[in-house]
């Protein structure tokens, strides 16, 4: 394993227009942002699952009910091997949570070695596990079981690029765990960071699995990954080229992009930079944040629309995943956002007040311009099957820059995520869609 580059805390590579303006900011992230990355693999591989019990008819009864629990799995594995196509129209985006704690989790969170500590609750002391124990059931199919070397297979020679925001990132990790735990020999596989970029590579397939940080899909001052304003927000409305240089050539993209569009204060605006200084003819506007989103995505469309290679490349745009920091939106008490939630919401169609699904439908309108170039961007829409999960958060069992303290950890109201979710967890099934989408769709 190569030692990992430490980010540096300076800002790089902004765009040359911006300098000046970033640094003149003290920009700092409260919401997303790592600095070190924690290697724990090897201290839990080789852990002893032996029954330490000298009672017969105990371990009898132990080696029974794991016969059972394997006689379940494999009746699991033969009713969800393939899909169930025989309806046209199913629709994976209804429906609802099954307590499966036979077939989930799919991956150890502790074990993987590829996660991040900010979405590794149970190392960092989150002492339920309900929130692993979950599988989506959609109404009238069920979704593919997935089988990592298969995806491997699939990506044999091919790059897959995850490009976004920290949630988008948090479905990266989630697959790298669903996947490298297929390859149990370190020497096969790898992660580098290189900037905004963090790559994972399984060797022997050649298959490349990459995160690119670019929250606002268009050039910004928030294009650090590390280093980057919360509030004071800047676009640069006709500049996508440095970002899709990193991805022009994948075969697969998942863009994604809701959160940081979402106004902190009812008066927050979106700056939009026109031009550039370099050229003097830079202007500066404000608009309404959504309709930045709007700038930002018909900038990417057309840039997809001149530039891909429809034969090659696939394109996918992840939903909106919403956030549970208002607890009275599930009859909770605001202060303790998400905490100590450990079951979902059960209530049938349920959708958060607080979660923008009309910024999808906008998307997906959008997108939809480029199909008469033969171009079709898929919606992976799993914004309602999050939204029921509000026991899926870190709240305040995560490492950001360091463990929290006893006091930060009595602080819900300021210290929980309710945004990002813990793995195993939701983004697992995000990439259940995405699987099924590839190996089927
Ligand atoms: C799935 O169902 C929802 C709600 O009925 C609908 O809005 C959406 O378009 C459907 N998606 C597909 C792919 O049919
Ligand atoms: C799984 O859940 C069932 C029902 O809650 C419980 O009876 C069983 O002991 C659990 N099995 C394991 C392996 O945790
Ligand atoms: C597919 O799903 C439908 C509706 O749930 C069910 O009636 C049918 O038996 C299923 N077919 C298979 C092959 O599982
Ligand atoms: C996964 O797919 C591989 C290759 O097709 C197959 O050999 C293996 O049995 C599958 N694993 C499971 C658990 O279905
Ligand atoms: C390995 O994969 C990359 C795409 O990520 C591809 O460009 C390259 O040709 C592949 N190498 C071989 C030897 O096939
Ligand atoms: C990091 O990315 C830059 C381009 O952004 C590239 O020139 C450089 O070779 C990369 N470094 C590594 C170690 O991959
Ligand atoms: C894409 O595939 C179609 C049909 O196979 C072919 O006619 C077309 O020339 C291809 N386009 C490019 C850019 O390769
Ligand atoms: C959360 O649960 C812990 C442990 O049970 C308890 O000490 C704490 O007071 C609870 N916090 C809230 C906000 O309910
Ligand atoms: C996504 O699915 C939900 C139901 O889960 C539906 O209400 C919504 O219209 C869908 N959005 C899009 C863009 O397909």
């Amino acid at each position: 394993m190569k030692p990992e580059a430490t980010p540096k805390m300076t800002v790089l590579g902004s765009p040359v227009g911006l300098r000046s303006i970033l640094n003149s900011l003290v920009a700092f992230s409260i919401i997303v942002s790592f600095i070190t990355f924690l290697f724990y693999q090897g201290q839990e591989r080789n852990m002893p699952m032996a029954i330490e019990h000298d009672d017969q008819e105990m371990q009898a009864k132990v080696v029974a009910h794991h016969e059972q629990l394997r006689v379940k799995e494999a009746q699991v594995q033969l009713t969800a091997e393939l899909p169930n196509d025989s309806k046209e129209e199913c629709n994976w985006s209804t429906g609802w949570w099954v307590y499966d704690n036979v077939s989930r989790p799919m991956y150890s969170g502790l074990k993987c070695a590829f996660i991040f500590p900010e979405l590794s609750c149970d190392k960092y002391g989150r002492k339920d596990v309900m929130y692993q124990h979950w599988r989506w059931q959609p109404h009238g199919c069920d979704l593919p079981r997935f089988n990592a070397t298969r995806l491997l297979e699939k990506l044999r020679n091919k790059r897959l690029v995850f490009v976004g925001d920290s949630l988008n990132r948090n479905q990266w990790v989630s697959l790298v765990c669903m996947v490298e735990a297929s390859i149990p020999d370190d020497r096969l596989k790898i992660r580098v960071f290189n900037g905004s970029l963090i790559s994972f590579k399984a060797f022997e397939y050649n298959a490349t699995i990459d995160f690119y940080w670019s929250p606002l899909l268009v050039e910004s001052n928030s294009d650090d990954p590390i280093i980057h304003r919360v509030e004071y927000r800047i676009i640069r409305a006709d500049r996508i080229e440095k970002h899709a240089n990193a991805w022009r050539d994948a075969d697969i993209i998942i863009f994604n992009s809701y959160v940081w569009w979402r106004k902190h204060k009812a008066d927050m605006r979106m700056k939009v930079m026109y031009g550039s200084f370099e050229d003097g003819d830079a202007r500066l506007e404000e608009v309404e944040m959504v309709d930045g989103f709007e700038i930002a995505l018909k900038k990417l469309i057309e840039w997809l629309g001149d530039n891909i290679d429809k034969n090659r490349t696939r394109i996918f745009f992840a939903g909106s995943s919403p956030t549970h920091s208002w607890a009275s939106n599930w009859g909770g008490v605001n202060r303790n956002k998400c905490l100590n939630e450990t079951e979902p919401i059960y209530k049938v169609g349920y959708k958060a007040a607080s979660t923008d699904y009309s910024m999808m439908e906008k998307a997906k309108s959008y997108f939809g311009t480029l199909e008469q170039k033969g171009i079709c961007v898929e919606i992976l829409n799993i914004t309602e099957l999050s939204d029921y999960r509000k026991d899926g958060h870190p709240t305040v069992f995560r490492k950001q820059f360091a463990v929290l303290t006893k006091e930060q950890m009595a602080n819900p109201a300021s210290y929980a995520d309710c945004m990002h979710w813990c793995l195993p967890g939701v983004p697992d099934v995000w990439n259940e869609f995405l699987y099924g989408y590839l190996m089927y769709k």
